[in-house]
């Protein structure tokens, strides 16, 4: 029998243990901290980043962020039906065929998806078209909320080194997790924040912003420009990526111009990316420039409406307002975003919307058939060059330059992912502009080849089939179905 005494400390060290132990499992709970017992297997940050603690505290916000896995309703949107219950997922290179001829010779030539949810965006990674992830981790960047994590730890290291060995240095059930709660929020206190003060923060000095500054206002918008805006990613000279930078310099907020973009695109040499097949041009490159286009003087913009406001409304759950979660096309909620502020009838203001996306396609059809057609005039013109007939080098270099001007103004709204909304009468400018730079390249080009003796046919055939079909690892075909054909216009 032990003595009572022993019994007595025995008791005394269980429930020391308990109580140790209770504490811990507390601390491994709480996910507002993200802080461990010092013996704890879970690293803070990963504590941190998992939404699913973040759950237990915020369930409703929790399953509404979730819900982003979820296809979208369908027969609400007109344009951007890449992922709508019952629907098959789009390519932006079947919806409008000029692309794949543009972009044919790299990644966004073989595949290149509508987006979809937040949910998908580092599984939308691994499935594409591996030719689009060739940058190396840069591509995590705007994806996983492990990126600052990543950028600090690896240093230089973290821009090259390829994606998927990047992304197994993240903890296996997390390597798939797309943007969560601290990517928007400090996880003290909850207030948004800007976590990615590599990228975003130093190009908001550029535009005359301190990220410590910013009002809550300001950051309903600037979380989403953490990602939806453009990059670029300059390379050395073995074309190894050596970082992610916005091409912000010289514009100021509420003015970054696509002029300006363009003047930082050909600023460097680096920032080519990639080798267009059809002209042989080492271009620079456009990426979804939401933020960019929308701030740039649009109506709601100048209203003081912010990206939150559109795309996470006010849901009520049990008489209490919250922000929803569930981060999607407005036109998919049935537009009770806009209802805050219009008065206008659902069926109204979603008529509203499509006759601005209407307008714009029109213009954007017409301008990337004139900048697909610059382009295999381009190929006639090196073919002639190769086989030895002499080409006006001026006429050329002229023709190029236009050619550039237009096909960056081209890339820059059709990136951009709101067929015109965010900005309609920034859209029509842009996309003018493209189709009169278009149209001197064109003269410039005829009368080179003329020049040289070759017969230009007024109707260019572009090929398309030749660039459409068997696209990429996966051999993609082309869909024809989901081809946007010229809309209706009611003048
Ligand atoms: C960490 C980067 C990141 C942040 C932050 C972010 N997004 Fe996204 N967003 C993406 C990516 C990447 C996609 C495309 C995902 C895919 O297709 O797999 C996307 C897709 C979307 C879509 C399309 C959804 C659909 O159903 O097709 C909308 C709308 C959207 N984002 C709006 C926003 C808004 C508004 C914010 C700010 C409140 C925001 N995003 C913040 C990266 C981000
Ligand atoms: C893409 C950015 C983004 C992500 C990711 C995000 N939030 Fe939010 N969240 C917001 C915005 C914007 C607001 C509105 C805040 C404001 O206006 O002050 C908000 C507000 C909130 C609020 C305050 C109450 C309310 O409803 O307005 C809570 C709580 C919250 N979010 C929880 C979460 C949780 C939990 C997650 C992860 C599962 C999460 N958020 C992920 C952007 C985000
Ligand atoms: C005044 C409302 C409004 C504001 C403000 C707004 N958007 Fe949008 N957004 C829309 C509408 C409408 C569409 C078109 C949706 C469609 O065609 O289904 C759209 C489309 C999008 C899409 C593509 C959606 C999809 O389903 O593929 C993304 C991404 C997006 N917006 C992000 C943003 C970001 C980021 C901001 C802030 C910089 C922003 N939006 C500001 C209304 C708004
Ligand atoms: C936070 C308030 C707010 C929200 C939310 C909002 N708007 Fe607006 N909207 C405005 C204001 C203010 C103007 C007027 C700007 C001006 O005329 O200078 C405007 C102007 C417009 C216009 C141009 C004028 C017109 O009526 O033809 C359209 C179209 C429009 N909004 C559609 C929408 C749609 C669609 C949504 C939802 C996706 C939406 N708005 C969400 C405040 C808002």
């Amino acid at each position: 029998m032990r003595s009572r005494k022993a019994r007595y400390l025995s008791f005394f060290a269980l429930m020391t243990a308990v109580l140790i132990w209770s504490a811990c499992v507390q601390k491994r709970m709480d996910p507002m901290t993200g802080e461990m017992a010092p013996e704890g297997k879970l690293d803070p940050a990963d504590v941190a980043i998992d939404p699913a603690h973040w759950g237990k505290l915020y369930p409703i916000h929790y399953q509404q962020w979730k819900l982003t896995s979820e296809p979208t309703p369908a027969g609400l949107s007109k344009y951007k039906r890449g992922y709508d219950v019952g629907e098959e997922r789009r390519d932006k290179l079947d919806e409008y065929p000029f692309l794949a001829l543009l972009y044919n010779g790299w990644g966004f030539g073989a595949e290149y998806n509508e987006p979809r949810g937040h949910y998908y965006m580092v599984q939308d990674q691994l499935e594409v078209d591996p030719g689009r992830i060739k940058a190396g981790g840069s591509c995590l960047t705007c994806k996983t909320p492990y990126a600052p994590k990543l950028a600090k730890d690896m240093g230089q290291a973290y821009f090259p080194t390829p994606y998927k060995e990047v992304l197994a240095r993240l903890p296996k059930d997390k390597q798939t997790l797309g943007v969560a709660c601290v990517d928007c929020h400090d996880n003290k206190g909850m207030a948004l924040k800007i976590s990615r003060g590599f990228t975003l923060g130093k190009a908001l000095k550029e535009i005359g912003l301190d990220e410590t500054k910013l009002t809550r206002e300001q950051k309903r918008t600037f979380v989403c420009a953490q990602c939806h805006v453009t990059y670029m990613i300059p390379k050395d000279k073995d074309m190894h990526s050596t970082n992610v930078i916005f091409p912000w310099a010289g514009s100021q907020e509420g003015h970054i111009t696509i002029e300006n973009i363009i003047k930082q695109i050909k600023s460097s040499p680096a920032n080519g990316e990639w080798v267009q097949a059809v002209t042989g041009f080492k271009l620079g490159f456009v990426r979804h420039p939401e933020y960019e286009f929308y701030s740039n003087q649009s109506p709601h913009y100048m209203a003081g409406v912010t990206c939150a406001d559109c795309h996470m409304p006010v849901m009520t759950v049990d008489g209490e307002d919250l922000t929803d979660h569930r981060i999607m096309s407005p036109l998919k909620g049935n537009m009770s975003a806009c209802a805050a502020c219009h008065g206008e009838t659902p069926v109204q203001l979603r008529q509203k919307v499509i006759d601005i996306q209407d307008r714009f396609t029109d213009r954007y059809l017409k301008a990337g058939y004139a900048v697909a057609t610059n382009a295999k005039l381009f190929e006639m013109a090196n073919r002639a060059r190769s086989a030895g007939k002499q080409i006006d080098q001026e006429l050329y270099g002229m023709a190029r330059e236009h050619y550039e001007q237009a096909f960056y103004r081209l890339v820059f709204v059709g990136a951009e992912n709101s067929t015109g909304f965010h900005n309609p009468a920034e859209g029509m400018r842009v996309l003018e502009d493209a189709a009169n730079h278009a149209s001197a390249a064109d003269m410039h080009l005829r009368q080179l080849l003329a020049q040289a003796g070759e017969k230009v046919p007024e109707k260019v055939d572009l090929e398309l089939p030749k660039y459409l079909n068997n696209r990429g690892a996966k051999k993609l075909q082309f869909k024809p179905e989901h081809e946007v054909k010229p809309p209706t216009i009611v003048r």
